[in-house]
């Protein structure tokens, strides 16, 4: 259990360790969409099935973390988010922090000055907690290297950052890596950490393309973590981690084998299912748009009479991925402008494709 293993190598911190100056880290992490879904908790932040992403490229988050010995007995926080201070992310920050202490003691002696923004506009209705939470990580990975005065990054550096970001939201476990990410117990894989994804990934879906269609930028009236815990008690429980499981080798099969036809069907059949455990939660609730179920049947009738290879899939939100190649990028974008973009709010449409993972940004 890397759990205990942490905790045990964090009982040797020395107070001598302390940085006599003050000092900056940073990442920049990207956000991931999921095609095989996450939802739904065992134990403390350990997922009921396991899920596979996609690492994206545009959307991201910088943290940069300005540290300094502090001044009083406890160590003090600052937060700027997106250039504001005070930001409502403080407390999520905050609890986080006060979680990964016993993993982190130096943050106790600390003053953490904490700069995060992220490249996709808030108000966009992107969840953004992914690439905001493993950027954070990184850079608390950085700085207990930094005061460790390790050389270079050690091998299991990038494990333990993803086991820091799976605490502070699920999802970004799997953005310490790039291409396409899988996390939880299956063939080999592990709850507790997200890894890459294991062999080699055949065309097209090397680069894949994922246009967000933003069909509302509101607040979501159910947050994640509030519908995780409705699959505690859920009637479908069982039966939607079995059918992940199954998905996560049918994906996986796509991926290697290039079968787009397969990768359409699974991906849409999760997207699906997620929001389908939402309505029959009890209390059931629907996330979903008038606009969101008009565009799925739009890119179904599109991809029946064209046979054009496109797919979708979805968070939790009414926001639409489309996921296509870049074969068919140029005829694709043309239908989108002319079917799709008016349907979306204020025409908004964000543009993106698979990533590398993450950077370390320079001081
Ligand atoms: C639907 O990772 O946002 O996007 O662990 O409570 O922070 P917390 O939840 P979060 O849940 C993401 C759910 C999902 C599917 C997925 O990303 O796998």
């Amino acid at each position: 259990m890397l759990d205990e293993q942490y905790r045990r190598e964090a009982l040797t911190f020395d107070k001598q360790q302390l940085p006599s100056i003050p000092a900056t880290v940073g990442w920049e992490a990207p956000s991931n969409i999921a095609l095989v879904k996450y939802w739904g908790k065992k134990a403390i932040q350990q997922p009921v099935n396991p899920s596979v992403s996609m690492t994206l490229s545009n959307m991201h988050t910088q943290t940069r973390i300005h540290y300094s010995r502090a001044k009083k007995d406890e160590g003090r926080i600052w937060l700027r988010f997106n250039g504001i201070e005070d930001h409502p992310f403080k407390d999520r920050i905050q609890r986080y922090l006060n979680h990964v202490k016993p993993f982190f003691p130096f943050i106790s002696h600390l003053d953490l000055h904490i700069d995060t923004r992220n490249s996709f506009p808030h108000s966009a209705g992107m969840a953004s907690s992914a690439s905001a939470m493993s950027s954070l990580a990184l850079s608390l990975c950085s700085l207990e290297k930094d005061l460790l005065e390790e050389p270079g990054e050690p091998s299991d550096f990038f494990q333990k950052a993803s086991f820091m970001a799976r605490l502070g939201s699920g999802s970004a476990a799997r953005s310490v890596y790039g291409g396409y990410v899988e996390w939880g117990q299956h063939e080999g894989g592990s709850d507790e950490y997200a890894r890459p994804f294991p062999g080699p990934i055949a065309e097209p879906f090397p680069v894949l393309n994922d246009s967000v269609l933003v069909v509302s930028s509101q607040p979501k009236k159910i947050n994640s973590s509030s519908g995780h815990a409705l699959m505690d008690n859920h009637p479908y429980r069982e039966a939607r981690a079995a059918q992940a499981e199954e998905n996560m080798g049918r994906i996986s099969r796509a991926l290697k084998e290039g079968d787009f036809k397969s990768f359409a069907a699974t991906t849409e059949e999760e997207a699906l299912s997620l929001h389908a455990m939402m309505l029959s939660s009890r209390p059931g609730y629907s996330l979903l748009k008038e606009a969101t179920t008009e565009i799925i049947d739009r890119i179904r009738s599109y991809r029946y009479s064209t046979g054009t290879s496109v797919a979708f899939t979805l968070d939790a939100g009414p926001n639409l991925h489309l996921l296509y190649p870049t074969r068919e990028k140029e005829k694709i974008r043309v239908w989108m402008n002319q079917q799709l973009k008016p349907l979306c709010e204020g025409e908004k449409m964000i543009h993106d494709f698979t990533g590398n993972g993450p950077q370390r940004l320079d001081k």
